[in-house]
């Protein structure tokens, strides 16, 4: 298991290797008007263009590519952060890994008393930021380096943590991060988020996860595009969990007391996303503590 013990990055917690998959993603909230120019970077076009054969020969033989459970998992994300926002009085947001997506910029220009933070390796944090400062960024928007494998020092949860008020309704987000670390790993940063949570009136944590859906028809090629982003990002793309209730058990495990599993599918008709014959491949977990 990887050991992330103080706040300075040691071999065993620089994931920086993971940060060129946020210039992919990045790049698809842009193509996809999701975005500002500002977020797309030319890393971003050049890996969206080397994948377009691969994902039209998934289309083919899967019915579905990489960009659609992208895109399904990001409009679900959304909903389930502006529901919070709307209906629970969630005030503050703490996106970690938040890489290039748009996500922050678009909530504060629909709720602009929302305090969101963003956090990310200090390479991304500090790009993010720049560019946020370029497009002109709000008040009580800011970025900040975050290394979500340490558990103590500045980058530490806790620390981003502890920039937020107290006493206001508060949910984290992460969106394409669960799924580079292994189970143990991950269950120790879930456990933490849900013990930071603590600290508010009320807490949240909303996250995408690839589960790992051995009897999907197009399970082969699943195992293809793991194959992939772990060959893009030099290292593992594990998935998790076989079943709903196989997350959600996991989650309650971790310290979360409610524990909701979406399929996008539940959304066709409904939101903004692509739609697809085959079964879904991500799930949206919606948390509370
Ligand atoms: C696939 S990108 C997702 C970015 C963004 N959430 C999105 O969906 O477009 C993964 C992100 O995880 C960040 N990351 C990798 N390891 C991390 C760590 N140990 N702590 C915090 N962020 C990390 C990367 O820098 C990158 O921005």
């Amino acid at each position: 298991m990887t050991s992330a013990i103080n706040s300075s990055s040691t071999a065993s917690t620089d994931t920086s290797r993971i940060s060129i998959s946020a210039h992919y993603t990045g790049y698809v909230w842009y193509k996809h008007g999701l975005s500002a120019p500002g977020f797309a970077t030319g890393m971003g076009r050049i890996a969206n263009a080397a994948l377009t054969p691969i994902n039209a020969f998934l289309r083919l033989v899967a019915g579905a590519d990489i960009d659609i459970f992208l895109l399904q998992r990001h409009s679900v994300i959304d909903h389930q952060v502006e529901a919070l926002i709307q209906e629970q009085g969630v005030e503050q947001v703490l996106e970690l890994a938040s890489g290039l997506s748009p996500r922050g910029y678009r909530l504060k220009q629909k709720y602009p008393k929302l305090n969101y933070i963003e956090g990310d390796l200090p390479g991304m944090a500090a790009r993010k930021k720049a560019l946020l400062d370029e497009i002109g960024s709000q008040p009580n928007h800011s970025v900040l380096p975050c290394n979500i494998l340490e558990k103590s020092g500045d980058q530490s949860i806790k620390a981003l943590l502890s920039q937020l008020d107290p006493n206001k309704k508060t949910v984290i987000v992460t969106e394409g991060l669960v799924n580079y670390f292994d189970l143990e790993t991950i269950k120790t940063v879930w456990a933490q988020m849900a013990e930071g949570l603590k600290q508010f009136p009320e807490g949240y944590y909303v996250t995408d996860l690839y589960p790992d859906f051995v009897h999907h028809p197009s399970y082969k090629y699943v195992q293809f595009a793991q194959k992939l982003v772990g060959f893009f990002t030099r290292g593992q793309w594990p998935l998790h969990y076989r079943s709903d209730e196989a997350i959600k058990a996991g989650f309650q495990q971790d310290g979360f007391k409610e524990v909701a599993v979406h399929d996008p599918a539940e959304f066709y008709g409904k939101l903004n996303l692509p739609e697809v014959k085959t079964q879904t491949l991500v799930r949206i977990i919606r948390t509370s503590i």
